[in-house]
């Protein structure tokens, strides 16, 4: 499929989505969301595909932020739809993925750009990366997860400073928080966070896509955690990977996943 503002590659079991619209610093338009959905659903549904990693194009942004341009003239009722559709369609449906998703952030991730690193599984930064949630510089606040993702990554304190600063982090700042769990040269960061994804490759999908699923689960209000990994791990016993998985170990040889 052909996109105006991404980019999709598939390679070695890797689908690489790439936000494309450097002359704005990948600002996110809702044409791009609309498109980000769509790979994102089809790398998901592909078989093959069994990492997804995204990035920004350029070596100044990963993304700087929801497009400003469409919507500053928005009313109360359409900025509330903004948030809820962008929500749904991206940051959530990202979040909830199947697929490990891995942000490569290599250079600005602000406003909607950090949300949308926050809601892939992890992240590696580049060393020239600078993340924050300017939004109330705006006079507005973040709309697309930032308010409930920040704290549960750094903690409430370091949240409620960086989102009422609306300041930025650098890359190393922002690993000692806990944000981002490596960081590497700009050079680098697609190469290291291949050499990840080499690894998450080697075991089975069908349990990768249960651990995210219990994972996620904790972060639910109203859902126990503990429950749904119960459920999951107990789902787990039906599957051809499990059957793989400790029969290869018995044999002493190495594991080959169905996904199934
Ligand atoms: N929405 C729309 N356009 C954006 C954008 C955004 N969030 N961020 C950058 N751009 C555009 C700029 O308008 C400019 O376009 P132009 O050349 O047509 O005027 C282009 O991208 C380059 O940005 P510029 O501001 O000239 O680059 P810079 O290096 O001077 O500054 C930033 C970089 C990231 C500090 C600055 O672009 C910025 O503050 N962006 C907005 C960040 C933000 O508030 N994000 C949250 C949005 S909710």
């Amino acid at each position: 499929m052909s996109y105006t503002n991404i980019l999709s590659d598939f390679s070695n079991g890797i689908t690489t989505i790439t936000i494309n619209r450097p002359s704005k610093l990948n600002a996110l338009n809702s044409a791009t969301i609309q498109e980000l959905h769509d790979a994102f659903d089809n790398a998901n549904e592909d078989h093959d595909t069994k990492v997804i990693i995204i990035t920004g194009s350029g070596e100044k942004a990963f993304v700087a932020g929801a497009d400003i341009s469409e919507f500053a003239d928005f009313s109360e009722a359409e900025g509330g739809k903004l948030a809820a559709q962008g929500q749904a369609l991206l940051f959530d449906f990202v979040a909830n993925l199947g697929t490990p998703v891995i942000a490569a952030v290599n250079g600005f991730a602000l406003g909607g750009g950090l949300e949308l690193a926050m809601a892939a599984h992890f992240r590696v930064a580049s060393d020239n990366a600078k993340m924050g949630l300017p939004e109330v510089s705006l006079g507005v606040i973040p709309g697309y997860g930032g308010t409930q993702r920040l704290p549960q990554l750094v903690g409430k304190g370091r949240a409620m400073e960086l989102i009422m600063t609306a300041g930025m982090i650098d890359a190393n700042k922002a690993q000692s928080y806990g944000l981002v769990n490596h960081v590497t040269t700009l050079e680098e960061l697609i190469p290291f966070v291949e050499k990840i994804s080499g690894k998450i490759m080697r075991n089975s999908p069908v349990a990768i896509s249960a651990a995210i699923n219990a994972i996620n689960a904790g972060f639910e209000n109203g859902v126990d955690g503990f429950k749904a990994e119960i459920l999951e791990f107990g789902n787990c016993f039906g599957t051809e990977d499990f059957k793989e998985g400790t029969q290869a170990f018995l044999n002493k040889r190495k594991a080959e996943f169905p996904g199934k």
